[in-house]
């Protein structure tokens, strides 16, 4: 009798229930009027006087063993049980409103990939410029009229460092980036700018763009050209093509604005290349042999180009958005459509 209560003592204390179901099932094995426990106190009846003593005394430790485990797990399994009850799972479940990226910020994600495959690093300056970074250093002559293509939001007037204006385009970053480092130098620099422009469907008076800078020994106007093939393909496909015509900005010579055949009708003509079949999309050129000078570069030893492009514009031809404004007037209805881009 003492080796049955030992392993049935045994099995009690091992006895680990995980719901409430196995706890009943315990008590009835165990506890219950027919159980285990209780065939053993029927045992003890037929037993020797004096062998009662000793084994009453474990058979009861055995009963509270088992009682003791019962209420050890009762507590535990009630308050599970009426937390079932609340999350009744055939429940409709809460609806969850998922965010989604800004068209803007999916673009620039993709521009930054693009170029990143290339060896392109990114680099960010700050929205608030001086003369210098804005508009010196990458040779704009004072009272320059091509000052005034650029319609600048001045800040504050300084003597030491030049009027403080929001940058109007990230070719500042690329002052900075000269500055600081030496070539080879190959990076893009996203960022927003600023211009005084009426806002209408085409413009805004906050817009982003993405610039790029290549500078090392030997670039050439060729590098230039198979850097942008390379970036329109893999932007608007691999049928896309590229059309460079002359252009002037004071920080490149030569300069260029590229197009690409309009990537709405496929070249054919349409309204939004105006029956042209070409789109233009970006300004670049040669770093003017100036403007490395001004940034500390040898213009003797190094060679770059530049590029710079809106994300805005891109954005509009890679989805077929007809105005600007909608990047800005956080209607849901628009930004919903760009649910689960990248
Ligand atoms: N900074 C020019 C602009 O904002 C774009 C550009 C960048 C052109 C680099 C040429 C080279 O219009």
């Amino acid at each position: 009798m003492k080796e049955k209560i030992a392993a049935l003592n045994a099995e009690i204390l091992a006895f680990i229930p995980i719901n409430s179901e196995q706890l009943e099932a315990f008590r009835i094995q165990y506890l219950g009027k027919k159980g285990r426990i209780q065939d053993l106190f029927a045992d003890f009846k037929n037993l020797a006087p004096e062998l009662r003593k000793e084994t009453g005394v474990l058979l009861n430790d055995l009963k509270n063993n088992a009682q003791h485990k019962l209420d050890e797990y009762k507590d535990s399994f009630q308050s599970t049980t009426t937390e079932k009850a609340a999350t009744d799972l055939s429940m409709p479940a809460d609806f969850l409103t998922l965010g989604s990226r800004h068209p803007l910020s999916v673009m620039r994600n993709e521009i930054i990939s693009i170029f990143s495959r290339i060896g392109f690093v990114v680099s960010e300056g700050p929205e608030i410029e001086d003369d210098w970074h804005n508009f010196s250093a990458l040779n704009f002559p004072p009272e320059h009229p091509a000052r005034d293509m650029q319609d600048t939001f001045f800040i504050e007037k300084s003597a030491d460092k030049g009027d403080i204006a929001l940058r109007t385009h990230t070719s500042s970053v690329q002052v900075r980036m000269m500055e600081n480092n030496k070539p080879p130098i190959r990076a893009i620099f996203p960022g927003r700018v600023f211009r005084n422009e009426a806002i209408s469907a085409r413009a805004h008076c906050i817009f982003h763009q993405v610039e790029g800078l290549y500078i090392d020994k030997n670039v050439s106007f060729a590098d230039l050209k198979q850097t942008l093939l390379y970036f329109a393909k893999e932007m608007f496909g691999e049928n896309t093509s590229i059309r460079l015509r002359p252009s002037y900005f004071p920080f490149t010579e030569p300069s260029a604005e590229m197009d690409i055949s309009c990537s709405i009708c496929g070249g054919k003509g349409c309204n939004i290349c105006k029956y042209t079949g070409w789109v233009e999309i970006l300004g670049c050129g040669m770093v003017d042999p100036n403007v490395l000078d001004n940034c500390g570069i040898d213009s003797k030893a190094y060679t770059g180009f530049a590029f710079g492009m809106g994300i805005e514009r891109i954005t509009m031809l890679r989805y077929g958005i007809r105005d600007l404004r909608l990047f800005f007037e956080n209607d849901v209805r628009f930004l919903k459509q760009f649910e689960g881009a990248l």
